[in-house]
């Protein structure tokens, strides 16, 4: 079978790789997990996390129900450096929902004309209408980390944005819209694991960009631009929602509970809701590059 980018990833792998991060991998049953600073050393248990994410789910129902009967507006922001998971969060939160009032948006590069406008307008299209909950799986952040790694934006436009994006984003809250912005976070040896499994399976493959492949030897490049990004667009209004995102499944539980307890529905039971894990989610101090 060939592998996509000439088995670029592999490649990395076995030739460039940093020591540790190598041995990381070889050494790692299934469910270690492979950040040394990660609170857990293994994946949660599959049978706790369906118990708690079938809870969970039941509770999604009950938020939909209320912002379509209330037409609230919901905008939920996901953002991590590649294969952080930001798809698989999304995707669990959105399992039952109906999909008529449960929208993704996922943005390819902007167009040549789009390039040519405001760089938030075209964004604002897709904001939320009553009774509507978006997910946005990457988003104006672009222009903070991957535009800045990659040099596809100017220094000046990248200032621009960080001028712009703090009130932009209270403008929204103002209107009413709940805003959630979720930075999930994966180490080095946790990323680069979830690669060359997305090189070797042909269902996954699709996942692998040449932005991936040549990101692996950004990675204290993006770590930069992160924290800057991070510590520069975290405001009362709008804050950042870190999530420690080696292990997927206390993530996805987080990202979901983070979200249930910071909105009012009716009958909301505190019990599926459960407790959020300040360990696994927190403010910007979470994040540890
Ligand atoms: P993803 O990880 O979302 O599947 P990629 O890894 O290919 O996608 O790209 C990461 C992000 O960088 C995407 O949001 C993409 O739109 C953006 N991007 C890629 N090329 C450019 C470019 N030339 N200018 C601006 N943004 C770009
Ligand atoms: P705190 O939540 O105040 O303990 O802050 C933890 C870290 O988050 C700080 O070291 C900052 O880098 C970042 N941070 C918290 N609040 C802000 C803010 N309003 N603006 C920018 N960065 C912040
Ligand atoms: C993710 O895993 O974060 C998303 O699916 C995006 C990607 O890295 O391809």
């Amino acid at each position: 079978m060939s592998k996509p980018f000439d088995g670029a990833i592999s490649a990395y792998f076995d030739k460039k790789a940093p020591k540790e991060i190598r041995e990381a991998i070889r050494r790692a049953d299934k469910d270690d997990i492979l950040s040394p600073s990660y609170p857990y050393s293994e994946e949660m248990k599959g049978k706790a996390y369906d118990k708690q994410m079938q809870a969970l789910q039941i509770e999604l129902m009950k938020l939909q129900r209320h912002v379509k009967a209330s037409g609230a507006r919901v905008a939920i922001l996901f953002e991590g450096r590649d294969a952080a998971g930001k798809g698989g969060t999304i995707k669990r939160f959105r399992e039952n929902l109906n999909p008529r009032g449960a929208r993704v948006v996922a943005l390819s590069k902007p167009s040549d004309t789009e390039a040519t406008q405001w760089y938030l307008q075209r964004y604002i299209d897709h904001l939320p209408a009553g009774g509507e909950i978006v997910f946005f799986d990457r988003s104006w952040y672009n222009r903070g980390v991957v535009e800045k790694v990659f040099g596809f934006c100017t220094e000046a436009q990248r200032e621009h944005f960080f001028a712009q994006v703090p009130d932009f984003e209270k403008m929204l809250v103002e209107e009413g819209i709940k805003l959630f912005k979720f930075w999930l976070n994966v180490g080095r040896a946790e990323q680069l694991r979830r690669f060359l499994e997305r090189e070797s399976d042909p269902l996954k493959q699709w996942k692998l960009s040449a932005i991936d492949v040549d990101g692996l030897k950004l990675w204290d490049e993006y770590g930069a631009a992160i924290h800057e990004t991070l510590s520069r667009t975290h405001s009362a209004a709008a804050p950042w929602t870190v999530i420690r995102s080696d292990d997927k499944k206390r993530a996805r539980i987080e990202a979901i509970r983070h979200v249930l307890t910071h909105l009012d529905y009716d009958n909301k039971d505190a019990r599926n809701v459960g407790v959020p894990d300040p360990k696994i989610a927190g403010g910007p101090e979470v994040w540890d590059g």
